[in-house]
Formats: C-alpha cells, structure tokens, sequence
C-alpha cells in the first residue's frame, strides 16, 4: 500500500505524439469572432489545448491499436460483437447488448421504447442529450437530485445523490405508472462530475423496487465515480475499482454508455440491460436506426477497441487514479489561487463558477459562455459553456430554462495532456480572473430552437 501515497504519475509512456499549434492573441481574437464566440465553432486548428470535452478525445493505448487490425468486418455475427459482449458482461454485468454510435443512440432507443405521452422521467440532474429524448418520446424530466448539487460552494461529497424525498413526492403525486424508470447517472455531469455514493445508489434500487419503477443508470462516467466510492465511502477503500463498478451496476435494470468517456474510446455507446424481451425490442429499433443488431452503429474495429478499452479501464487500479488525479491537480491550483470553482473538483473536468467570476453580466448575458470566449482569447484554451445556453428553452413557456449553475468546463481528455499543460491552463485561468472586469457580456445573433448551445451564434453586448 506503500505506493499509493505518492503522486498520481501515469501508468504509461508516450509513444507518438501529435502536433499542436500555439497561436497569437490577434489570430484567436479574430477566431473567436468567426466562430460566433461559441466554442464548439471553433476551428480545433486555432485551439491550443483543447478541453471542450471528455467525449472521443481520448488517447488509445497500443493495444487497442492493434485491435483494430483484427476487427471481423462481417456484415452479421462478427467475432468483435462477441469480443464487445463479453466485454460488457464481464466489466458491467449486463446479459443483453445494443451496440449504438454513441451515448445518444442508445438514449433515443431507450426512450422511445419505455416513455409515453405524458410520462415523468426523474433524474439526478439533466443531461442536453438525455433530456433531449426524453421529451422528444413525450416525457417530462423531472430532477431530483439532492440541492446540494445546485450549490457550487457546498463541499457535500456525493452532490451526484438521488434526493429520495424529491423522487418519493414525485411518485406520490403523479403515481408510479406514470414513471416509465428513474435515469440515475453515475458522476454527474452537469453538477461537475459529482458522485453518488453506493449508500444511495442502493436506496434508490431498493425504494424504486419496491414501488416497480426500473432504474436505468446512465453509466458513461461510472469508472470515475467507482473511485470517488473508494476513495470516500466506508467499507470501500480495499475494494478493486473492477469490484465497485459491478457493484455499481448491479443496483440497476440496465444501462446507456457513451464509450467515448470511461472506454477511452474515440466513438462508440451501448444500451446495456437485463431482460430479454426488452432487449428484443430494443433490437428491432436498433436495426431502423443504427444498423443490424451485431454491430449497431459501429465497425467491427471500433467494437474490437473498445472491448479492449473497456477491460483496460479497470484491468488496474492505476488508471483511474492518474486520470481523476490530473483533474484534481488542476482544480487543486486553481482553488490555491483563489478561483471560484465547482468544489470539490469532480472526476472529469474542473467547473469555473462563471456567476462568481463575472458578477457584472446578468444570466441572459450568458457570463459562461463570455468566460469560455475570454479564457480562448488568452491562451488558446478551450472550454466549454455549461450554462443558461446549454440549459435551452421551456418547450411550454418559451422562456430560458435558467440553471443555479453557470459553469465553464474545462474538461480533461484521458491520457491526452500533460502536468505542464494543466499549468499553463491553470496560468490562463488566473490571468482572466486578474482581469475579469474586462470582460463583458453576449447576445444571440442566431439561436437554433433545439440543442441550442451547439451551433447557436453571439456579438458582444
Ligand atoms: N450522458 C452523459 C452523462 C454524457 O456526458 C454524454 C455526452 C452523453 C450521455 C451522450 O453521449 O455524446 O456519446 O452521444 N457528453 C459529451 C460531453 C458530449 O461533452 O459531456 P454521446
């Protein structure tokens, strides 16, 4: 046990590196306004370190490399299904497999298949995609997830938690046959990568039992909550990452992953689940949707890569350790510098509390996105908006929904960057927050009507 009290360094070396561009201040200026101020516009030529996502920017070991030379292309029954099948079996612990593009194809599928016109959905904070196909099948979200998660200063350690009171007064009121399943996602995303503890996780199985509501874990970051529970829960500490995760799922009737975070990955998903006839429902979508039901919406090399990856993740503990370890270096130097940040720094990326920073710009100025521009203008660093833009619109009343978060996500891609480029990023931070007062707020010059913080367009106020 001696080594785990030295530092977080990673269990591997760099054998192939790729060029990145380090560009003036004057070309990002110009950049920014080409890109409408919105992150996701820019051009990943004119970004220097990029942490716009987690999501396909990881790095592939060599192994997985050689994996794809070895994929069975097979239009039907390909022995990479099979290899991506017991993967998923052995790691997660589900029987059944729908192989889908990414996250949002199992998602859709999901959804479609178990929510109806008028049904309420309950979830531990939204997520733009999931929430987006719940209520394209007629749902309704409803979240309930613990206020602690809504606070950026509440240092409470599992701030990913299911509210039981909020998801109990729910079922009450509107009655459990009108809640097709509880959408439980493991680090939640949106609330900084905040975990749930295996105490709740198994509370909210036993209460949702009890009354026959499902619940379907969105399981795309549960290798990284995995480590919070052994690293704070009781009972936990001497347990192998491999041993929480299937603990993990094993409170739960089924699973969407987007591959492309925990799997290390650069694209791929699965819905994952339990029963059969289920399964066979999902099956017969999957073919409509994504492609025939042995490899979805993948090729048999990407399905070879990430069963790879997926078995890679958790073969040590090591892995994990480095990856939130980097995470929680850079939130580290920026607490010291005295950045409001989302505390305490979650499992995939550091969240800069844009309200605290930029007090100046009201919400319907999106003093997120505003700092994502400012914090590219400095250094070439991209972040992300996780704010009152991702948030979109009331479908009913037009108005912005308007989160207690206004977040910037500095997300950190897996085995990608170095501790060096944590500090300039950690530089760049602190320069802005010097100079905040300097920054001013946006308004839309085009706004898509769904999704909008993709492509949506802004000029300074
Ligand atoms: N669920 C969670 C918690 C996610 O973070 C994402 C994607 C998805 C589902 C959808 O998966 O992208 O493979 O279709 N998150 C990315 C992000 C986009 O940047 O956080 P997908």
């Amino acid at each position: 046990m001696g080594e785990r009290r030295r530092s977080w360094a990673e269990p591997y070396k760099i054998k192939m590196v790729e060029p990145i561009r380090m560009t003036t201040r004057e070309a990002r200026e110009a950049a920014i306004q080409e890109a409408g101020y919105n992150s996701f516009l820019l051009r990943s030529e004119d970004v220097y370190i990029d942490l716009l996502t987690d999501s396909g920017t990881s790095a592939m070991s060599d192994r997985q490399w050689g994996k794809l030379m070895v994929g069975d292309e097979a239009y039907a029954g390909a022995r990479s299904f099979y290899r991506l099948v017991d993967a998923v079996h052995d790691i997660y612990g589900y029987e059944e497999l729908i192989p889908t593009h990414q996250g949002r194809g199992a998602e859709h599928i999901l959804s479609q298949l178990l929510i109806s016109e008028g049904d309420f959905v309950p979830g531990n904070m939204y997520f733009t995609t999931t929430r987006y196909h719940q209520e394209a099948a007629g749902g309704t979200f409803v979240d309930v997830i613990v206020d602690e998660a809504h606070d950026p200063t509440s240092l409470f350690p599992w701030k990913g938690n299911v509210d039981l009171d909020k998801l109990k007064a729910l079922v009450d009121e509107v009655g459990a046959d009108r809640i097709p399943y509880i959408s439980v996602e493991t680090n939640v995303n949106m609330a900084g990568g905040q975990p749930m503890s295996m105490a709740n996780l198994r509370a909210t199985h036993e209460y949702c039992s009890s009354v026959g509501i499902p619940v379907m874990l969105d399981a795309t970051r549960a290798l990284e909550n995995a480590f919070f529970i052994q690293q704070g829960e009781e009972g936990y500490a001497d347990r192998p990452i491999a041993e929480i995760l299937r603990e993990i799922c094993s409170y739960s009737e089924g699973a969407t992953v987007s591959s492309k975070k925990d799997n290390l990955v650069n694209i791929g998903g699965f819905l994952a689940v339990r029963d059969e006839d289920l399964a066979r429902r999902a099956r017969a979508m999957l073919v409509a949707f994504e492609g025939l039901h042995t490899y979805g919406g993948m090729a048999g090399r990407d399905m070879e890569a990430l069963a790879e990856g997926i078995r890679e993740m958790v073969d040590t503990d090591d892995h994990v350790r480095a990856r939130v370890g980097q995470v929680q270096y850079l939130g580290g130097k920026l607490i010291d510098a005295g950045i409001p940040i989302i505390r305490p720094v979650g499992g995939h990326g550091v969240f800069l509390d844009a309200a605290a920073i930029l007090p100046h710009i009201p919400q319907d100025e999106f003093p997120a996105a505003a700092l994502t521009a400012a914090l590219y203008v400095d250094s070439g660093v991209r972040g992300m908006e996780r704010g009152i833009v991702s948030a979109g619109r009331d479908r009913a009343t037009g108005d912005h929904h308007r989160p207690k978060l206004e977040l910037v996500r500095l997300t950190i891609p897996r085995r990608v960057y170095t501790q060096a480029h944590m500090d300039v990023t950690a530089e760049s931070v602190i320069e802005v927050f010097e100079h905040r007062d300097q920054v001013g707020g946006l308004r839309f010059t085009y706004e898509p009507d769904e999704l909008r913080f993709f492509q949506a367009r802004f000029e300074p106020v």
